[in-house]
C-alpha cells in the first residue's frame, strides 16, 4: 500500500484537475469563469496556474473521492474534508470558490486557497496545515517560477495568487508569494538557495509597508540583497497591471523599485513632521541607525552624505554617530 502522504498527493492531484475541469468547461463553473475574467484574468493563465471552481455543495468532493477508494478519514488529515461536529459524517471544506492550487517546492499540489467570488468573508479559504502542507515552507508559484528566477538572477516576492499571475501576466515569470503570513527564516533560506537579488512587491498600504520591511529584515539576514517595487498608495501588483498595464508595471514599479535603504528611509519617514525639530531629528536619529548597520563602507558613506546634504549636517558628525553604533569595523 502507498504512504499515506502519496495517497494525499494524488488525491490532490485528481482534485485540482477536477476543479480546473469545473471552471473552464460546465455550467456551473460559468459564473467563476466571468468573474475571473472580469478581474483580468486571461483563459492563458486560467490554464497555466490551473485555477479551478468548487461547486456549491456540502458532499460533491466527499462523494467524488471516496468513490475513487479514498477514506474520508485520510481525506480530513490531508484538509480536503472537514468532520461533522459530534458525528460520524465528512464535508467538503470548500465550496462555492474559486480554487487555486498551491504546490510544493517540487511542483506537487499539496493544499489549495479557495477565494469567495467577489465581497465576503474569508476572502480566502486555505488548507489547514497538513503533514504535507506548511504555509511557513512553501512559496506560491516557486516550482515554476524556479527556472526563471535562476536565469534572471532575481525573484520578485509578492503578496498574493493574483498578484504573482498579474506579474506573468506581464512577462515576469520569476514571482514568487507568502500566503498572507510574514515571510518566514525557511522562506528566505530556500531563496537564497536559488539567487541573491530579491525585488519585494507587497500591497502598497499599510500592512504591505509593514510586511515589505519586515520581509527585507529576514532576507537580508540570510543574505540576499533586496530592493523594494512602490506602487500608487492602495493598489497592489495585480490592481497596477489591470489599471496601467503591463509595461508600466515592468518600467515603473518593478524597474524603478527602490534600494532597502532608500524604502527604508521612506518608511522611518512615515507620518513624520519633519519641519518639526524633534521629529526631525528622531528621523536622523534612526536612518543613521539603520545606516551604521550597512555592511559595505561605500554604501554608508553614499547615503551619510545624503542625509548631510538633505539637512545640512556635518559629515563627519554623521561619521561618527555610525562609528559608534558600526557592528562591522570594530
Ligand atoms: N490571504 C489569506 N486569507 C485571507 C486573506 C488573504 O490567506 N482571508 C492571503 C492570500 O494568499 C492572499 C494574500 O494573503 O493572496 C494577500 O491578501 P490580500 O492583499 O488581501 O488579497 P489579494 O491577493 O489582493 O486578493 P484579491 O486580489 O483576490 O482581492
Ligand atoms: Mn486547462
Ligand atoms: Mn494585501
Ligand atoms: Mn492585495
Ligand atoms: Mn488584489
Amino acid at each position: 500500500t502507498p504512504k499515506p502522504s502519496n495517497k494525499m498527493i494524488e488525491a490532490h492531484d485528481l482534485l485540482r484537475k477536477f476543479y480546473h475541469h469545473l471552471l473552464v468547461n460546465t455550467k456551473e463553473g460559468q459564473e467563476a469563469y466571468d468573474y475571473l475574467i472580469g478581474r483580468g484574468f486571461t483563459r492563458e493563465v486560467i490554464d497555466e496556474f490551473e485555477i479551478g471552481f468548487a461547486l456549491d455543495s456540502w458532499e460533491f468532493v466527499t462523494k467524488f473521492l471516496t468513490k475513487r477508494g479514498y477514506e474520508p478519514e485520510e481525506l480530513e488529515k490531508a484538509g480536503i474534508l472537514v468532520k461533522r461536529e459530534g458525528k460520524d459524517s465528512y464535508l467538503d471544506r470548500f465550496r462555492n470558490r474559486i480554487m487555486f492550487p498551491l504546490a510544493d517546492l517540487q511542483g506537487k499540489t499539496v493544499a489549495f486557497s479557495g477565494r469567495i467570488l467577489g465581497e465576503g468573508q474569508p476572502k480566502y479559504l486555505n488548507t489547514p496545515e497538513t503533514s504535507i502542507f506548511s504555509k511557513g515552507k512553501i512559496l506560491y508559484n516557486f516550482h515554476r517560477a524556479k527556472k526563471h528566477i535562476r536565469k534572471n538572477q532575481e525573484v520578485i516576492l509578492l503578496e498574493g495568487y493574483a498578484d504573482v499571475i498579474a506579474a506573468h501576466k506581464a512577462g515576469c515569470f520569476n514571482g514568487v508569494a507568502t500566503m498572507g503570513t510574514a515571510l518566514t527564516e525557511e522562506q528566505a533560506a530556500t531563496i537564497k538557495r536559488n539567487v541573491e537579488n530579491v525585488i519585494i512587491c507587497y500591497d502598497s498600504d499599510g500592512a504591505g509597508i509593514e510586511a515589505a520591511y519586515k520581509a527585507g529584515q529576514v532576507l537580508t539576514k540570510v543574505g540576499c540583497t533586496v530592493k523594494v517595487a512602490v506602487m500608487p498608495s492602495g493598489y497592489d501588483p495585480d490592481d497596477y497591471v489591470n489599471q496601467y498595464g503591463t509595461e508600466a508595471f515592468r518600467g515603473e514599479v518593478l524597474e524603478a523599485s527602490l534600494t532597502l535603504m532608500a524604502f527604508k528611509m521612506r518608511y522611518l519617514r512615515r507620518g513624520k513632521n519633519l519641519q518639526n525639530e524633534a521629529e526631525r531629528i528622531r528621523y536622523i536619529d534612526e536612518v543613521v541607525k539603520e545606516i551604521s548597520l550597512l555592511p559595505r563602507a561605500v554604501e554608508r558613506d553614499h547615503y551619510l552624505r545624503q542625509i548631510s546634504q538633505e539637512f545640512s549636517l556635518s559629515l563627519d558628525a554623521l561619521k561618527q554617530e555610525t562609528q559608534q553604533n558600526n557592528r562591522f569595523e570594530k
